[in-house]
């Protein structure tokens, strides 16, 4: 197993998602452990991750001295390096001007971290590569026993490598994609410089987070809210796995959900896993809350303020409940941390169904913190949840009570759900000839909204005076920036139809042709 340092790096996570890429199984642990851990845990390996810091300062985190008396590899990656340097007898520069982004490195000389791996070559024959960087600090001393492994223009000591003691260290950051061939950097100091066992697996991960959780609750019980969405389901798949009948699922249904959407939540995880589930049917309270409302951070708030109400509510009926678990993953966890440091500015509130009511005073279990939402879907596959709940898109909190523009009414949830239903049926059916995929597949997010102006149509003799609704369709890999999704004339004809033939009160159907920015996703 591979030990990681954590230097406080917004990525550290990253490192540690790519060795289990790897294959190979690591830990996260805090820079500050002792000696006698660090000898204990008995690592292949050991990565010191970047860090906030300047090891100029004095008083800045230092890597434990067993580190590199273990007789193992390190890698440390730019904090990692740079305190690496330090500590062996190298000197380490603070610059006024930092690199950030994109960099062309050059790899020199031949070493075990680097050689056959790189992106091009110069024309003099110069392996390069192309990385990201992101520093203040740089080495400008190697400590003896190192030679130079990579450089750029603006930061000679970009890499250094002392091939006998398998000591690597990297200015710029292996761990993120925008490095190209960061995966195999890493991948080539685990397996082959630290010589690590490359059989690890998904099923693995499931062994261990059952384990942990077993450790942390004992034999207490533990309380879920269930919404449906991806993550709060394979927690909830994965605690039923660990702890069986000491978990209670609150499925709190505020009658905002897609067609159907709690009949199937009760199926998948009442009848087919035998998960305790408690249904609340808490519509009619919502929507009366919502009646007359209609200024979407309004309604936000008032679903949300809502949500807890109904939850605390069930809670409280749960005497015996001593934790509260919760789907969070490891990108909600930088994201909360990315808003307290930055005070980014708000857009929308956005509301997260299962949001903690901090006064239930419940303990926290949260299994998925560690995961990224391709691997919290590859853990769900692995306990058994359909397909198509794990590959699902996802879905707001407060649901349809942002995809009905203005007041929501319960006639007009319902005459959505079942427009965004044909749309979904008819993404899933649709397949693009070039990919082979499914429309619904390769787009990010698909939906349809509600839209509370009426037209005029024709229907055989008639006049009619119905509704709008608009489709919506983007394609994203992080829903900060989205296109909207070049979908078949074809695919929104045949939507089109359906719709206005099959769902009486809506005679016409649009679709949405904004990016975001300057739109968002949602409407509302
Ligand atoms: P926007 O509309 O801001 O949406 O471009 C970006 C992503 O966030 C989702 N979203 C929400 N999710 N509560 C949520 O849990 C909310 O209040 C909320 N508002 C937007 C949206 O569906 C998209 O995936």
């Amino acid at each position: 197993k591979i030990l990681i340092l954590d230097f406080g790096s917004q990525v550290t996570q990253l490192i540690a998602r790519r060795v289990r890429e790897a294959k190979v199984y690591s830990e996260i642990h805090p820079y500050d452990v002792s000696d006698a851990f660090i000898r204990e845990f008995a690592p292949k390996g050991i990565i010191l991750s970047g860090g906030p810091s300047s090891v100029t300062e004095g008083d800045t985190p230092r890597a434990p001295q067993a580190v590199f008396e273990a007789g193992v590899p390190v890698l440390g990656i730019c904090y990692g390096m740079q305190t690496m340097a330090e500590q062996l007898g190298g000197k380490v520069q603070s610059s006024s001007h930092g690199e950030f982004g994109y960099a062309a490195v050059r790899a020199h000389g031949h070493t075990r971290l680097l050689d056959g791996i790189e992106d091009y070559q110069t024309a003099e024959g110069h392996g390069m590569l192309d990385v990201w960087m992101s520093h203040g600090d740089k080495v400008d001393a190697m400590p003896t026993g190192f030679k130079l492994m990579a450089s750029t223009p603006s930061c000679p000591i970009a890499g250094i490598a002392d091939d006998e003691r398998g000591f690597y260290g990297v200015q710029f950051h292996p761990e993120v994609t925008h490095t190209k061939q960061g995966a195999a950097l890493l991948q080539r100091f685990v397996v082959d410089v630290c010589g690590a066992r490359a059989d690890w697996e998904m099923g693995h991960y499931v062994d261990e987070a059952i384990a942990k959780i077993r450790e942390q609750v004992g034999d207490e019980q533990v309380i879920l809210g269930l919404s449906g969405g991806v993550d709060s389901s394979v927690a909830a798949a994965l605690l039923h796995r660990a702890i069986g009948e000491q978990l209670t699922c609150v499925f709190v249904d505020h009658g905002l959900l897609r067609y159907r959407e709690a009949e199937q939540v009760m199926k998948t995880f009442g009848d087919h896993l035998g998960v305790k589930v408690i249904h609340v049917d808490a519509s009619d309270v919502f929507l009366g809350k919502l009646a007359g409302v209609t200024d979407p951070e309004a309604k936000r708030k008032i679903i949300g303020r809502e949500f807890v109400e109904v939850f605390k509510a069930e809670a409280a009926k749960l005497t015996s409940a001593k934790w509260l678990a919760q789907g969070t993953i490891y990108p909600d966890v930088i994201e909360s941390a990315g808003h307290g440091k930055k005070g980014a500015s708000k857009i929308k509130s956005h509301h997260n169904v299962g949001g903690l009511p901090e006064d239930l005073q419940l303990k926290l279990v949260e299994p998925l913190r560690e995961l990224f939402k391709d691997e919290v879907r590859a853990l769900g596959i692995e306990l058994g949840l359909p397909a198509e709940m794990v590959h699902r898109h996802p879905f707001p909190g407060p649901g349809l009570g942002v995809r009905i523009l203005g007041e929501v009414k319960r006639e007009f949830a319902d005459l959505l759900r079942r427009a965004d239903a044909i749309f979904i049926e008819t993404l899933r059916d649709f397949v693009d000839e070039k990919t082979g995929k499914s429309w619904y597949a390769l787009t990010s997010q698909a939906f349809a909204v509600f839209l509370p102006v009426k037209s005029v149509g024709v229907m055989g003799d008639g006049r009619t005076y119905e509704y709008v609704v608009a489709l919506r369709a983007v394609q994203t890999q992080d829903f900060m920036t989205a296109h909207w999704a070049h979908l078949p004339h074809e695919l929104l004809g045949h939507v089109s139809n359906r719709i206005i033939n099959e769902v009486r009160g809506i005679n016409r159907v649009v679709y949405d042709i904004s990016g975001k920015p300057p739109a968002t996703i949602e409407w509302e």
